[in-house]
């Protein structure tokens, strides 16, 4: 069945987030038409200052939990989607204390898919790539829509997880619902915590960048402003039901991808440390996105990573007062846990 969707008043979970704020922001300046409300619970990865100075009139802030069924019976009447971001999104500390993720991740989803059973309203999950497991280095397969699930961290278990709730909503209740499983976002915004903000602050602070293992596993990066642009649209043009991914034939080894840095940002290629690896760490993502493309004529503009990289690093040069404040802690952690 195919949608052919035109929101006007939607909510957007995890909306101060990296990739939910990026969406937020795109909507703002490519469809004023359309209301959005952020419902974000601020966790440490959730800032406003992500939506800041965006029209009061189109973007409004809910400070809440997805998981409070009370409040979603409060905001949800009246909308006409939701477009669900928010998650706890670190596969390092779900190694280090899944709980969180279990109650966001899975719980969330839950309480989000009832309401949208109650409101009768459209849903859009947003997940990855890594419901899928992971490739070996060499394997000329990339993942499709129909793979089997072999998640491998407590984080992309519990994405699996929610997907699957998600399937099984739309199966049994006929909730109208997309999924999408994207790769590696890169761009601005994103939290020190993770490998590309991390290795470029750790420059810019005077810090050794730190590569886990052997720095072959590989990663396929999209910028996160094509991945916006996929996830509207999924909403306005999927068919109700669907998967589809969403990549930018951006495979790259981890060791390259910091070498790129190291000489965008003038150091030695040499210029970083081998550090402990991450436990259960996936080898290797690719996202075949034929699907995406042929139905929905969607294609990334941002196609050239080293051009893409090369703003990311300026975007952190000159936006210091943002990352700041979290970086001492974020190192803090690493440092205890080897990394
Ligand atoms: P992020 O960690 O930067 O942001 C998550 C946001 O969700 C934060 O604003 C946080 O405050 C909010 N949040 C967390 N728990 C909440 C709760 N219980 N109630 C309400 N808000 C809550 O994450 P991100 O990297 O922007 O990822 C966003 C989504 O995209 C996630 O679902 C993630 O699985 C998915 N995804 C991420 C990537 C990637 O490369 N980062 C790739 C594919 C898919
Ligand atoms: O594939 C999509 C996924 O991409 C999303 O679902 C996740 O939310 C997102 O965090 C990301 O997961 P990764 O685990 O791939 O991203 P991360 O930035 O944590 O790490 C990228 C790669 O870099 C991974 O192979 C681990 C490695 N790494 C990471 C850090 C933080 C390092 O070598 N050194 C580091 O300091």
């Amino acid at each position: 069945m195919s949608s052919a969707f035109e929101p006007h008043n939607i909510i957007v979970t995890g909306g101060c987030g990296f990739i939910g704020s990026n969406f937020v922001r795109w909507v703002a300046q490519n469809h004023p038409e359309v209301h959005v409300t952020v419902l974000d619970k601020l966790t440490y990865a959730g800032n406003p200052e992500n939506i800041a100075g965006l029209p009061e009139s189109q973007v409004e802030l809910v400070v809440g939990d997805i998981c409070d069924a009370d409040l979603l019976d409060r905001i949800v009447p009246g909308h006409d989607a939701i477009v669900h971001y928010a998650a706890e999104s670190h596969n390092d500390n779900s190694i280090r204390d899944p709980e969180p993720f279990v109650q966001t991740n899975v719980v969330g989803t839950y309480r989000l898919l009832e309401a949208v059973r109650k409101y009768g309203i459209r849903y859009h999950h947003v997940s990855t790539d890594e419901v899928y497991g992971d490739l070996a280095l060499d394997e000329p397969r990339r993942f499709r829509p129909d793979d089997p699930y072999k998640p491998s961290s407590p984080y992309s278990s519990t994405k699996a997880s929610s997907d699957l709730l998600v399937r099984a909503w739309a199966r049994t209740y006929g909730i109208h619902a997309t999924i999408s499983n994207c790769s590696n976002n890169y761009g601005p915004y994103q939290h020190v915590e993770k490998f590309i903000p991390r290795q470029v602050t750790n420059i810019l602070c005077g810090i050794r960048p730190k590569l886990y293992g052997t720095g072959e596993n590989v990663r396929d990066w999209i910028h996160t402003e094509d991945h916006s642009r996929a996830v509207w649209d999924i909403l306005t043009k999927g068919r109700i039901g669907e998967t589809y991914l969403i990549g930018a034939n951006g495979e790259k080894s981890n060791i390259e991808v910091l070498r790129e840095i190291l000489s965008l940002m003038g150091q030695p290629e040499d210029a970083f440390d081998w550090v402990r690896d991450r436990p259960g760490h996936d080898r290797r993502y690719a996202i075949d996105p034929t699907k995406l493309e042929e139905e929905l004529g969607w294609r990334p503009i941002h196609t050239d990573f080293a051009e893409g990289l090369q703003q990311t690093i300026k975007w952190y040069e000159d936006h210091e007062g943002w990352w700041r404040p979290a970086k001492e802690a974020t190192e803090r952690k690493y440092a205890e846990q080897g990394q």
